[in-house]
């Protein structure tokens, strides 16, 4: 029983055979953070089969899968094509940026291919000095802020200033009353950090800061009554129809605009 085991083992290994299609080369990839990237590495012959390879770093070399920070976030497609060796990683972060390298079977005859990988982060679109955003009392405002690489993913945090401390009111909220009032204005761009708040009170007004893995952007939200509209009625006498006549007087410009400095 013994002996059929190790003779099997043996046949495994004769038909082994593996040529990595970029043998002894360096690719170079790029992802996004969290996005995902393949590392790719792979047999010239789809038909080859693989029993033995590793992934490494090449900062250490360690096999990726006993890195506790890639847990639960690579992938490999042996399983359904022996001889695509390529390694998929998720949830891409910043540390994950370094060289890696895929060993074939012949560890000895130097099979491997290298693979350096780029992570882009998102750097905030920054302004020298603090945003003023303006909103009205009761209406929605949205505080701007988005990354200069609209495709990556940060690990965003909003915060509102309140006795003494910057709270975070977004993605979790320390602060109650933002509950159900403040949203991503666009989840579709991963860039896009921009903050919608909605029913504005004038507990809102203070200071807002967007942050990116220790990077900032001020801004100061200033709420006001809503600029007053005078409407005036005048009715014309018909017999079962009244028309109204609205008119509405001239707003300033700086009451429209959202985006103005404080004077
Ligand atoms: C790998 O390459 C060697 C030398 O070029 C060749 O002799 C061998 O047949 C190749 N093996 C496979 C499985 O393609
Ligand atoms: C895929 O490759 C890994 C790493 O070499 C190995 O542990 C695993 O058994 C392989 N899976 C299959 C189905 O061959
Ligand atoms: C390996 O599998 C991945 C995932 O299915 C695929 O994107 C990639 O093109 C494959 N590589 C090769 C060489 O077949």
């Amino acid at each position: 029983m013994r002996d059929c085991l190790y003779i099997s083992l043996f046949m495994l290994h004769i038909s082994a055979g593996c040529n990595l299609s970029n043998e002894g080369q360096r690719i170079d990839v790029t992802g996004y953070t969290g996005g995902s990237v393949l590392l790719p590495c792979s047999c010239d012959d789809p038909k080859s089969t693989v029993n033995t390879f590793t992934w490494e770093t090449v900062n250490g070399w360690k096999n990726v899968f006993e890195y506790e920070k890639f847990r639960g976030r690579l992938e490999l497609f042996n399983k359904t094509s022996p001889a695509n060796l390529s390694l998929l990683i998720s949830d891409l972060r910043e540390e994950d940026e370094g060289n890696y390298r895929c060993t074939g079977p012949h560890r000895s005859s130097h099979s491997f291919t290298d693979v350096s990988l780029t992570v882009t982060g998102c750097d905030l679109n920054r302004r020298t000095h603090t945003v003023y955003v303006t909103g009205y009392l009761g209406e929605s405002v949205v505080l701007p802020c988005s990354c200069t690489e609209p495709l990556a993913k940060p690990d965003l945090i909003w915060r509102f200033y309140i006795k003494r401390n910057y709270e975070e009111i977004y993605p979790s909220e320390h602060i109650e009353r933002y509950k159900n009032r403040r949203k991503l204005l666009n989840q579709t761009n991963p860039g896009n950090l921009s903050l919608h708040l909605s029913s504005l009170t004038k507990e809102d007004k203070g200071d807002y800061q967007c942050s990116v893995s220790k990077r900032f952007i001020f801004i100061r939200l200033h709420v006001e009554e809503k600029p007053q509209v005078h409407t005036i009625y005048s009715s014309t006498h018909q017999p079962s129809q009244q028309t109204h006549e609205l008119i509405t007087t001239q707003q300033p410009e700086d009451r429209i605009t959202h985006d103005m400095p404080l004077a």
